[in-house]
């Protein structure tokens, strides 16, 4: 497991706790990843891909949406190598990081894959669909945390071409599948008046072999539920008004600061750009245990224009998480 060990709790401590400051805006905010931040309650980001505590329940969730909707996996034809090679990186990823439990081996044209957690031990063929399981996205996402876009890159613009998603934040994979990278951030506002979308597609579209940045993205998410998609509004999108006219003392307990922490790096063989995409959850109780979290998240909420909380579905939602952290988080004014 990738969780430090401090005084907190493992879902406090290793929480990528997303703002830096008290003002949230958007920017082309990417750092080189590998690194770790130090938080006031631990820190994140050793690992490009993080085993936690959720590990299996996780895993278990992506399964019963997968099973339910086929369509959150989705792999345009001329994108099947650049699945292996996600797939691969990733296996090379874990085996290095978790040598204790997870193992890749080559013999000749024969690889072999283990993961001691999931009792996997697999022989494939690169390349050779009948040699594994499922496809190789779905094979390797049952096996880690995170969601993944594939991007091919031609005609100077990247193409969101494959990936495996269970736990969009209000956005549709199976929609945006084939879209260009500008096409899907098309709904975000602000971005293009300032210019982040068509720098972040330049600076990704430089990206070299084997490169590999990361940012954060964030909102806040209602009864602890992964998959926030568009195909699931039904089940969820009523959960931001039974909040907000519900009692002030379940807040703590059923908002969350949803964190998203995204990789992305060029992959060597297929020149395509992954992008992973890890959620992490964390309940406005837990989160006030750390007062500079507390203090900031409320400054945060309230500064936040109101275009940017409406396209994060947070306007509901925002008021009583800051009335929750002044009443029973500790923050005052
Ligand atoms: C440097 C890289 C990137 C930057 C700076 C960036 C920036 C942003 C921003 C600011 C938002 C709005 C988020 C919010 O308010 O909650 C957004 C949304 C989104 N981004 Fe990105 N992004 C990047 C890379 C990517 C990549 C590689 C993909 C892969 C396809 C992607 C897919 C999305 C999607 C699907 C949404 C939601 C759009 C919707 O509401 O329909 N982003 N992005």
């Amino acid at each position: 497991m990738n969780v430090p060990t401090t005084e907190h709790g493992p879902a406090v401590a290793g929480f990528p706790f997303p703002f830096s400051r008290d003002q949230y805006r958007y920017s082309t905010n990417v750092e080189p990843s590998g690194t770790s931040h130090i938080t006031a309650a631990g820190l994140w980001g050793e690992h490009r891909i993080v085993i936690d505590q959720n590990y299996h329940s996780e895993l278990a969730e992506r399964r019963r949406i997968l099973d339910r909707d086929p369509s959150r996996h989705q792999c345009l034809e001329h994108m099947t190598p650049a699945a292996w090679d996600c797939m691969l990186t990733v296996m090379r990823d874990l085996a290095r990081e978790h040598p204790e439990i997870m193992s890749l081996e080559r013999t000749d044209s024969r690889w072999r894959w283990q993961n001691a957690l999931l009792s996997v031990d697999d022989h494939f063929v690169l390349g050779d669909l009948s040699t594994l399981p499922a496809p190789p996205l779905v094979y390797i996402g049952s096996q880690i945390q995170e969601d993944v876009v594939l991007l091919d890159q031609r005609e100077n613009q990247l193409w969101a071409d494959a990936g495996l998603v269970t736990f969009a934040a209000d956005w549709s994979f199976g929609f945006d599948v084939g879209m260009s990278f500008l096409q899907i951030h098309g709904p975000v506002p602000r971005v293009h008046t300032e210019n982040v979308a068509t720098r972040a597609q330049s600076f990704l579209m430089r990206l070299e072999s084997g490169q590999s940045y990361r940012r954060t993205n964030w909102t806040l998410t209602v009864d602890g539920k992964l998959d926030t998609s568009t195909e699931t509004y039904p089940d969820w999108g009523r959960d931001r008004r039974t909040l907000a006219d519900g009692p002030l003392t379940a807040v703590g307990d059923r908002l969350s600061l949803r964190t998203e922490v995204q990789h992305l790096v060029r992959l060597a063989n297929s020149d395509a750009v992954m992008f992973l995409i890890r959620t992490y959850l964390l309940p406005f109780r837990e989160l006030a245990t750390v007062p500079e979290w507390a203090e900031r998240t409320h400054k945060v909420l309230e500064d936040l224009p109101f275009d940017m909380a409406e396209y994060k579905g947070i306007t509901r939602t925002r008021e009583p998480a800051m009335r929750w952290l002044r009443t029973y988080g500790g923050v005052s004014l």
